[in-house]
């Protein structure tokens, strides 16, 4: 495949970060401009970036020296991809402009994630929901499109639901976070509210991941999604975990459960091998059998592509034969933002929606 050019939107916060970090090399995509907003446009990245770049990876010195762009399509490079890190606000009044100048966009934005002709994908779940384009397209007389990824606390949980859902149904799910500092874009909560403490509420979150799980799991039927219709209720909370959201579930389940099948189960969910894309993980779960795992720190960047497989762990009966208790930990800037778009990138690509 001949390389394909995207721009940046929102290139400098924690997920326009991590899509430098991650697309500068990637053997797929050519970086070919970068755009944030007006008190960021017209300087240089490494100018800009001086006190706000996070990563332990060096800015790449070909990007250090681009100057960021205005958000405007009619300033930004013509390209096939745009990847988005744009707030939601932001992203509303943008993203349908650079669709409409003919961008395929990829949005870890919530803006357009629960609109009805919009994909919110995972791959490895619902590859098929990408037939929404062709309905975007047509209906928006776009020549451009959008597609997003999940919130980053809705990923991890999603794909571990998916077989669990599939094998033994999912009758209800109550789920509980410990979202890391980086989740809270820059410059994010003060390090004076965050350190020592936890933050019991974070705005939207609890919604999003609730309403979000049940469109990822729905079924495509003939022009639209068909929501999974199983009941959640969720609490999240931040954390001083620098990356990495760790989170808990207890599922009620339809029929009966053998925890060591819900441990197979889990652990064969399939990966994408069959596509080549770069960014799947060979296996996308994780099962860890230790009772002190997974942690943040040490399970955050598992995978075969690190940071892009989520860690599953203290697999174990619930209350009765019919639940089941488990932890998560996933990358929140990598599976849960940058990589994602990244992959849905690559699957549109060899889908040819780009
Ligand atoms: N952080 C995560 O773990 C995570 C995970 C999943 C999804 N997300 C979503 O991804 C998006 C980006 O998150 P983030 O954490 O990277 O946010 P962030 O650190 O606040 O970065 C926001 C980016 O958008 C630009 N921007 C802000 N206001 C703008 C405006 N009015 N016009 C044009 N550009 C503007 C900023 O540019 P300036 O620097 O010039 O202001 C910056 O590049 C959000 O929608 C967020 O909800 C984040």
């Amino acid at each position: 495949m001949h390389k394909k050019s995207c721009v940046i939107l929102g290139c400098t916060g924690t997920v326009g970060q991590r899509l430098i970090e991650a697309l500068y090399p990637h053997p797929w995509f050519d970086i070919v401009d970068i755009a944030a907003s007006k008190r960021s446009a017209d300087q240089k990245y490494k100018d800009r970036m001086r006190d706000s770049w996070y990563l332990s990876s060096n800015i790449p010195e070909e990007i250090s020296e681009m100057v960021i762009k205005p958000m405007d399509p009619n300033a930004v490079e013509q390209a096939d991809l745009a990847f988005s890190a744009l707030p939601s606000g932001v992203a509303k009044e943008v993203e349908p402009q650079f669709a409409k100048a003919g961008y395929v966009i990829t949005s870890n934005a919530s803006a357009f994630r629960m609109v009805e002709d919009v994909p919110l994908m995972i791959p490895e779940i619902n590859a098929d929901h990408l037939q929404l384009i062709e309905i975007q397209k047509e209906k928006r007389n776009w020549s451009g499109a959008i597609c997003t990824d999940p919130n980053c606390t809705t990923i991890g949980l999603a794909m571990v639901f998916k077989p669990i859902n599939d094998r033994f149904g999912i009758e209800q799910a109550i789920m509980n976070t410990w979202q890391a500092i980086s989740g809270a874009g820059l410059p994010g909560v003060p390090g004076l509210l965050i350190t020592d403490n936890v933050i019991p509420y974070i705005g939207g979150e609890e919604e999003k991941v609730i309403s979000e799980v049940q469109k990822i799991l729905g079924k495509f039927e003939n022009d639209h999604i068909k929501k999974a219709d199983f009941k959640m209720a969720a609490t999240c909370t931040r954390v001083p975990s620098v990356d990495g959201h760790f989170e808990t579930a207890y599922i009620k389940t339809k029929e009966p459960v053998d925890i060591d099948e819900v441990k197979k189960v889990i652990r064969e969910f399939p990966g994408l091998d069959s596509l080549g894309l770069p960014y799947a993980p060979k296996d996308p779960l994780i099962v860890r059998e230790e009772t002190n795992r997974p942690q943040p720190r040490l399970d955050r960047m598992a995978g075969s592509v690190p940071g892009m497989a989520v860690s599953v762990g203290r697999i174990r009966q619930g209350l009765d034969e019919k639940s089941i208790n488990l932890c998560l930990i996933s990358h929140n800037t990598i599976r849960g933002a940058a990589g994602a778009v990244i992959l849905n990138a690559e699957l549109m690509c060899v889908k040819n929606y780009v």
